[in-house]
């Protein structure tokens, strides 16, 4: 079983690790040899801090071991993918895979003979969704009828929350006048739609000021994330996209004037980039629920590790 999409997993398999990942938080002792003598790889194209350390660390605590391979440094960078995906199984018995583009996760995940798990690609995020629905359950002590509002660029970190909250009943509103090309999954917007877990609202024809409250008011969560994704954010051939992005995007902004009044949850995956998408006064707001939901890595990480490794 690889976990390169929330879509196929099961509305079971998907609370099985919102409840291990706060057992693992509250009795950490418990799990301390739990897959004594696995070896994770990590194998990431991009930065990192939150993935990487959750997997790094989260396996240690288990009992296990891990190895990370910046791509550049390695023969990846060279040689045949399916090849170097062999040989990397052989060696371990779990990978961590942050790769740019959807498509090559998919093209390596083929050949490995251990599960992959994607640790954010151009479409999907799918083990911060998980981190976040453990978060969302510590806070509000339940999962179904939650309102999330995720303001922004409709991306893979949002993709992830519907695919998650589609199968525990979160209903997530979109706001987004811009969508990562990459990040277009109509199948999975339409089933999400049709089961009544998300809708998009048509920023071209709302008065975006009244559409914005409107929605904060009837949230229990704000979401927010980069309007641009890590690998474009200081890349010079972007510059102009990058400039005409920021101008766009500013009205949605969340600050403390947006959110006055409001008591919902701030949520943001990090790393923010404060005066952007959220005003950095906000990643501090007593509403805000961003450092837990960084913490919450760690555990549900562990969580999917477990869960992975008992079916292989
Ligand atoms: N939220 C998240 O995935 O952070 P990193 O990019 O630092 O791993
Ligand atoms: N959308 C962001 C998520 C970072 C965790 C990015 O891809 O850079």
């Amino acid at each position: 079983m690889h976990l390169i999409t929330l879509s196929p997993w099961s509305e079971t398999d998907i609370l099985e690790i919102v409840e291990d990942s706060l057992n693992m938080k509250r009795y950490p002792e418990k799990y301390r040899h739990a897959v004594g003598g696995k070896s994770l790889c990590l194998l990431f194209q991009k930065t990192s801090t939150r993935t990487r350390c959750a997997g790094e660390i989260g396996i240690t605590q288990l009992g296990g071991h891990a190895h990370y391979l910046d791509w550049r440094t390695t023969n990846f960078a060279l040689a045949d993918l399916g090849d170097e995906m062999r040989v990397l199984s052989a060696y371990v018995d779990i990978i961590l895979a942050r790769f740019l583009k959807n498509d090559e996760l998919v093209t390596a995940a083929t050949p490995a003979t251990v599960p992959i798990i994607n640790g954010c690609c151009d479409k999907y995020h799918p083990t911060q969704a998980l981190g976040d629905l453990m978060t969302i359950q510590e806070h509000f002590g339940r999962l179904e009828g939650i309102k999330l509002c995720f303001i922004g660029v409709h991306n893979n970190v949002c993709n992830s929350l519907i695919a998650a909250g589609m199968k525990v009943g979160i209903e997530v509103t979109v706001v987004a006048p811009e969508v990562n090309p990459a990040a277009i999954d109509k199948k999975l917007w339409d089933a999400a739609a049709q089961k009544g877990c998300y809708k998009t609202l048509d920023t071209d024809t709302i008065d975006i000021g009244d559409a914005l409250g409107q929605i904060i008011a009837e949230s229990d969560v704000v979401y927010t994330d980069t309007w641009l994704d890590m690998e474009f954010f200081e890349d010079p051939a972007f510059a102009e996209e990058r400039k005409r992005r920021l101008k766009q995007m500013m009205p949605y902004q969340l600050n403390s004037e947006l959110l006055r009044g409001h008591d919902c949850k701030i949520m943001h995956c990090l790393p923010a980039h404060h005066g952007y998408e959220i005003a950095g006064e906000l990643v501090n707001d007593e509403r805000s629920i961003i450092f837990e939901q960084s913490e919450n890595r760690l555990h549900s990480m562990k969580a999917v590790f477990l869960k992975l490794l008992a079916q292989a």
